[in-house]
C-alpha cells in the first residue's frame, strides 16, 4: 500500500520514513523545505533517505491544492501520515500568518484530497499543547481541549475537529495524534535539547525559562516512530471512524533534570541565563498513554538518559565535534 507521508524533511517525518522503508513498502514524501530552521538539516535528511529506492520526494507546498491532489492520484495513495505543518509554540506569538496557512487551510487541502482520493487512513500530527492549562495528571485523550494557550494550541485543536467533521460526512477514518515533547537524532534546532547541547559545546551560556521548573514527559523518536507505525493499518472501524490517541513516555521529568543529563553526557557544565516562563508555555505536560496501550500494545522502551546519550552522539557525529 503506498504511503504518503508530508513534512518528510522535518525530524519525525524522516524517522518515521525511515522505518517504512525499512520494512520495504514506498514512501512518496513531501515537504515544502521552508527556512524555519536550517534547511541543510532538512536537505540532508532528504539525501538520507533517497538512498533507499523505495523513496520518491517532491518539493510541494500542501498549501497548493493541484499539485497535491496529482501526487496523491498519481501515486495511488491510499495511507496519509500528514506531519508537515508549522511547529513549535513560542514561534507562533510572533508569526500566526503561518500557523493559519500551514495549519488551517494547508490541513484543509489534506482532508479535502483525501475525501476526494478515498484515502483508507489519514494519519494527522496533533499535540500536546492542545491540552493548554489541564491540571488532571495524567493527561488522558478524554480530557477536555477547549482551552489552548498557544495560537499554535488553537491550529492543532481545530484540526482535531476539522477531521470529526470529514470522519462524519465522508466516513474518512481520520487518526490524530498528540505527540510529547519528542527528542532524538536528527532533531529540531529550535527546540531545548538541541540549543542546550550546541551552546554548552560553544561556552555559550543557554536559556533556561522559569528556571528550568516545568515538566515534560519527553518522549524518544524511536517510541514516537512505532506509535505511529503501530496505526497505520489500525483505522477505526466505528461508524464515525475517529480516533484521537497521546503518544508519550509517561514519566514526566523536569527541564531542570534534563539539563543535568545533557551536562553529564557531554561531561560539562552549562553557563545558565535564566528568563521568566514565556507566554503560552505550559507548566507541565504528562500523558496517559493507557488508550494506545490497549489500542496497538504500544510501549515506550528508550528514557532519558539513553535518549539524550543517543542524541549527543549523532549531534558530535554530525557536526564533527569531539
Ligand atoms: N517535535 C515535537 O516535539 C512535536 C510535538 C507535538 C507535535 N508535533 C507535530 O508533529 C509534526 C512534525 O513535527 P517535527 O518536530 O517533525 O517538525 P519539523 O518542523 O521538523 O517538520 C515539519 C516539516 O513540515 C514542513 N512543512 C511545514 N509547512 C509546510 C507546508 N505548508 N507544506 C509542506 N511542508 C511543510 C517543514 O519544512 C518541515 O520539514 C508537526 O505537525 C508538529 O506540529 C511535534
Amino acid at each position: 500500500m503506498n504511503i504518503l507521508i508530508t513534512g518528510v524533511a522535518g525530524f519525525i517525518g524522516y524517522h518515521i520514513a525511515k522505518k517504512i522503508l525499512k520494512n520495504n513498502n514506498k514512501v512518496i514524501g513531501i515537504d515544502n523545505i521552508n527556512d524555519y530552521y536550517d534547511v541543510n538539516l532538512k536537505k540532508n535528511r532528504i539525501k538520507e533517505l533517497k538512498k533507499n529506492k523505495k523513496f520518491f520526494f517532491y518539493k510541494v507546498d500542501i498549501i497548493q491544492y493541484k499539485k497535491l491532489n496529482s501526487i496523491i492520484k498519481n501515486n495511488q495513495i491510499k495511507i496519509i501520515i500528514h506531519l508537515a505543518a508549522q511547529a513549535g509554540v513560542r514561534y507562533s506569538i510572533k508569526n500566526p500568518q503561518t500557523y493559519f496557512k500551514s495549519n488551517l487551510e494547508g490541513f484543509f487541502n489534506i482532508l479535502e484530497t483525501s475525501r476526494y482520493n478515498k484515502i483508507k487512513h489519514l494519519i494527522y500530527a496533533s499535540t500536546s499543547s492542545v491540552y493548554g492549562d489541564t491540571k488532571k495528571f495524567p493527561l488522558s485523550e478524554t480530557e477536555s481541549t477547549d482551552r489552548p494557550l498557544s495560537f499554535y494550541a488553537a491550529t492543532k485543536k481545530s484540526n482535531e475537529i476539522m477531521a470529526h467533521s470529514y470522519s462524519y460526512i465522508y466516513k474518512l477514518p481520520c487518526t490524530g495524534v498528540r505527540f510529547f515533547t519528542v527528542y532524538g537524532p536528527f532533531g529540531r534546532p529550535d527546540m531545548a535539547l538541541f540549543k542546550f547541547t550546541k551552546n554548552i559545546i560553544k561556552n555559550n551560556p543557554i536559556e533556561l525559562y522559569n528556571k528550568g521548573n516545568h515538566l515534560r514527559d519527553f518522549t524518544y523518536i524511536d517510541d514516537i516512530v512505532d506509535g505511529i507505525y503501530s496505526l497505520i493499518n489500525k483505522q477505526s472501524k466505528k461508524t464515525i471512524p475517529y480516533e484521537i490517541f497521546n503518544i508519550g513516555n509517561g514519566t514526566p521529568k523536569k527541564l531542570l533534570d534534563y539539563l543535568k543529563y545533557i551536562e553529564k553526557n557531554l561531561n560539562k557544565k552549562s553557563k545558565i541565563k535564566r528568563l521568566p516562563l514565556q507566554v503560552g508555555d505550559i507548566l507541565k505536560t504528562h500523558s496517559n498513554i493507557n488508550k494506545l496501550k490497549k489500542y496497538t500494545g504500544y510501549n515506550p522502551k528508550t528514557n532519558i538518559d539513553n535518549g539524550i546519550k543517543k542524541f549527543i552522539e549523532w549531534f558530535k557525529d554530525y557536526y564533527k565535534v569531539n
